[in-house]
Parts: structure tokens; sequence; C-alpha cells
């Protein structure tokens, strides 16, 4: 009885010292991603906040290791570090933010070095030139998000490396050309906007693949051909949006396949007539507009299931109670 008590106390003294001594062994960010770091900072004139982290020249300091969330808004721009590497010696940056803080600049190849990042979040900026090739090395991203700067020149094929990707955003930009087809690789997406980024030419055909969709945003973009019919397979879409291109309908019969949408935008649609019957097994939908599409027959006259149904945009001359048109 006593034996055990002893080695419990034994063994609890231990544990409370491993603890201490692993808590006194202060990890420090790999020095190459400091350098990286401090670097694509001063390209783009920008600091940490004082107090917040990089404290003392550490960027794994502060709010970049105690739990802070990188989309709290009280620490912009941000970093997120996970120092758990070489027996919690080594930190190694996650996650970066730099928001809607009016910065100006390139994207610098210093970011290369970042080797850990999952996470990248520069929207609302002025950033500019085309993309640079090397972007197709930040193989560790999960989430990239470069909306609403003024990016142009043609997307490299190199974005389709990025296979961990499962969030890309590159909307609200002023890019040219048409989608790489080796986007197509990019089988984890889960949520895709490509709005107003000035693309055009046909959705690939290697887009098929994409069967984890979420999310799917193309609006006001030169965008043109057949709406795919493969679309029809992403059947996990709660909200697709492509109208304000030239696209040519119909509509195809598979997208009464994608039951769990809610938003449905896709008007502009030419040349081919639509029937609304795909909405029938669309018992989630709210948001349903198409304007200027070429819509024949009747909507179902089953409409009245679809209490839910609380925005319907359809051509002017198709009639139906309760309606909103446009
Ligand atoms: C770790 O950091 C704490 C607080 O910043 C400091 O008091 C301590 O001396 C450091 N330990 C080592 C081993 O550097
Ligand atoms: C971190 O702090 C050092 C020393 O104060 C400074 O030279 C460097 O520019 C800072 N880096 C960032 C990213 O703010
Ligand atoms: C984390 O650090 C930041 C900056 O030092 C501080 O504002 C915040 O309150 C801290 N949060 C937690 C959960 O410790
Ligand atoms: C690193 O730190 C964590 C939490 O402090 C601890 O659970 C883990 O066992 C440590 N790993 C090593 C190898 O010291
Ligand atoms: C990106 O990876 C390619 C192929 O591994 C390599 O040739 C190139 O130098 C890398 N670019 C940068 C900027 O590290
Ligand atoms: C977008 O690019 C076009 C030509 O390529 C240029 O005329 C226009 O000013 C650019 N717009 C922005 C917002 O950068
Ligand atoms: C949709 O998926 C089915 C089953 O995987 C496949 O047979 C079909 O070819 C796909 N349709 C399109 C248009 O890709
Ligand atoms: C419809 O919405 C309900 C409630 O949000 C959800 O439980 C259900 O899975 C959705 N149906 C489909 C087919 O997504
Ligand atoms: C619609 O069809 C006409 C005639 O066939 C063709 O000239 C036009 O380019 C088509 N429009 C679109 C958007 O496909
Ligand atoms: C709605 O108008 C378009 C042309 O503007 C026409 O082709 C279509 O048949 C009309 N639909 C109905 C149901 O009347």
């Amino acid at each position: 009885m006593k034996m055990k008590l002893m080695r419990i106390l034994l063994l609890c003294f231990l544990s409370c010292f491993w603890f201490q001594l692993s808590f006194a062994q202060n990890a420090t960010t790999d020095p190459s991603e400091v350098r990286a770091l401090n670097s694509i900072f001063e390209q783009w004139d920008t600091q940490a906040v004082p107090g917040q982290w990089n404290i003392s020249g550490e960027p794994c300091s502060g709010s970049a290791i105690n739990g802070t969330n990188i989309y709290s808004p009280d620490i912009n721009p941000a970093i997120v570090c996970n120092c758990f590497y070489d027996n919690n010696a080594t930190c190694h940056i996650t996650q970066l933010k730099v928001y809607a803080l009016n910065k100006r600049g390139v994207f610098p190849k210093e970011f290369v070095a970042l080797r850990y990042l999952t996470f990248l979040e520069i929207d609302r900026n002025y950033f500019t030139v085309p993309l640079p090739a090397f972007i197709g090395n930040m193989s560790a991203l999960t989430h990239l998000s470069i909306g609403s700067n003024s990016f142009s020149g043609p997307i490299p094929k190199e974005l389709g490396n990025l296979k961990e990707l499962t969030y890309l955003d590159i909307g609200s930009n002023n890019f040219s050309g048409t989608l790489p087809p080796e986007l197509g690789n990019l089988v984890k997406l889960e949520c895709l906007y490509l709005d107003s980024c000035g693309l055009g030419g046909e959705i690939p055909s290697t887009f098929a693949k994409l069967t984890n969709m979420r999310i799917f945003w193309a609006s006001d973009n030169l965008f043109s051909g057949k709406i795919p019919d493969f679309i029809g397979n992403w059947t996990q879409l709660t909200d697709l949006q492509f109208q304000g291109n030239s696209f040519e309908g119909p509509i195809p019969t598979s997208f009464s396949q994608l039951t769990s949408l809610i938003t449905v935008r896709i008007g502009d649609i030419y040349n081919g007539s639509s029937s609304l019957d795909f909405i029938k097994n669309l018992k989630n939908l709210t948001d349903l507009k198409l304007r200027n599409a070429l819509i024949t027959g009747t909507i179902p006259s089953d409409i009245g299931e679809y209490r839910s149904l609380q925005k319907l945009y359809v051509p002017a001359n198709i009639s139906l109670s309760p309606n909103e048109t446009n």
C-alpha cells in the first residue's frame, strides 16, 4: 500500500518536473522563416503590431502561439505558429493574414520559404502584377485567399499543384485568359470563388473531378460555352453562382441531382431554352435567380411545396405567385 503511494508520488513528481522542463524550453521560429517573413513584410511596408506578436524580434510569440484564432479581427496582420517541431524546440509559421490594410506590392518569392504555411489570406489590398508560378511550390496550403486585389495576367498552371487546397478565392481581381485545366487536379476543393476576376473561355472539362465542391462562384466574367453537364455531379453544392457570363443553355437536366443547393444564381444564359423541372428535387432551395434566361414550359406545378423558396427571380414572362420577377 505504502509502496504504491510512494510510486504514485514519485511518478507525479517526475511528470511535474518534466512538465516544467518542457515549458522552460522556449521554442524559437525557424530562422529561414523569420528572414522570409521579415522580408515579405518589409516589401509590403508592414509590421507586426507591437505587443501582439514578434515580441523582441521573435515572430512565434504572443498571439501567434496563445491560441488566438487567425480570423480574430483584433490581430491584423497576424500569424499562427506550430511549435511542436524538434521536441518542442522549433516553431514553424502555419498561418498568415494581411487583411484589408491597403498594402501594395507584388507576391514575394520569399513565400516559398514558409514551407509549413497552410493558410494565407491577403484579401482587400492592392497587390498587383501576375501571380508568380512559384506559388505552385507552396504545397502545404489548404486555404488560399487573394480576393479583391489588383492581380493581373494569366493564372499560372502551377496553381494546380496545390493539391491540398480546400478553399481558393481569386475573385475580384484583374486576371486575363482562361482557367488552366490543371486546376482540375485540386480535387479537395470545397470552395472556389472566381467572381469578377477577369477570366473567360470555357470551364475546363477537368473540373468534372471537383466533386467535393460546396460553393462555386464564377459570376461576372467572360466565361462561355455550354453550361457543363458535369456540374450536376457536384452533389455537395449548396451555393452555385455563374450569372453575368455568356454561357449557352439549356440548363443541364443533371442539375436535378444537386439536392443540397440553397442558392442558385445562374442567369444570363443564351441560346438554349431551359426547363425549370430541375428544381423539383431541390427541397432546400431558398434563393433562385434566373434573370435573362430563356425558360420554357412552366414553373413546376408543385412549386407550392417550396415554402422555403423566399427569393425567386425568373424572366418577367413567367408568372407565379408569390413571386418577384427580374
Ligand atoms: C522562457 O521564457 C520565459 C518567459 O518569457 C523566461 O522567463 C524563461 O527564462 C525562458 N526559458 C528559457 C529556457 O529560455
Ligand atoms: C520583428 O521585430 C524585429 C525587431 O524588432 C524587426 O526588425 C522586424 O521587422 C519585425 N518583423 C515583423 C514581421 O514585424
Ligand atoms: C493572446 O495574445 C494577445 C496579444 O498579446 C492578447 O491580446 C490576447 O488577449 C491573448 N489571448 C489569450 C487567449 O491569451
Ligand atoms: C511538447 O509540448 C506538449 C504540450 O506542452 C506536450 O504535450 C508534448 O508531450 C511535448 N513534446 C515533447 C516531445 O516534449
Ligand atoms: C519551385 O519548385 C521548382 C520545382 O521543384 C523549382 O525548380 C523552383 O526553383 C522552385 N521555385 C522557388 C522560387 O523556390
Ligand atoms: C485591369 O486591366 C486592364 C487591362 O488589362 C486595365 O485597363 C485596367 O485598368 C485594370 N484595372 C484594374 C482595376 O487594375
Ligand atoms: C457523373 O458521374 C457519373 C458517375 O461517376 C459518371 O458516370 C458521369 O460520366 C459523370 N458525368 C459527367 C458529365 O461528367
Ligand atoms: C436540407 O437542409 C436540412 C436542414 O439544414 C439538412 O438537414 C439537410 O441535410 C439538407 N438536405 C440536403 C439534401 O442537403
Ligand atoms: C447564339 O447563337 C447564335 C446563332 O447560332 C450565335 O451566333 C451566337 O454566337 C450564340 N450565342 C452564344 C452566347 O453562344
Ligand atoms: C419568355 O420569353 C422568351 C423570349 O423573350 C420566349 O422565348 C419564351 O418562350 C417565353 N416563355 C414563356 C413561358 O412564355
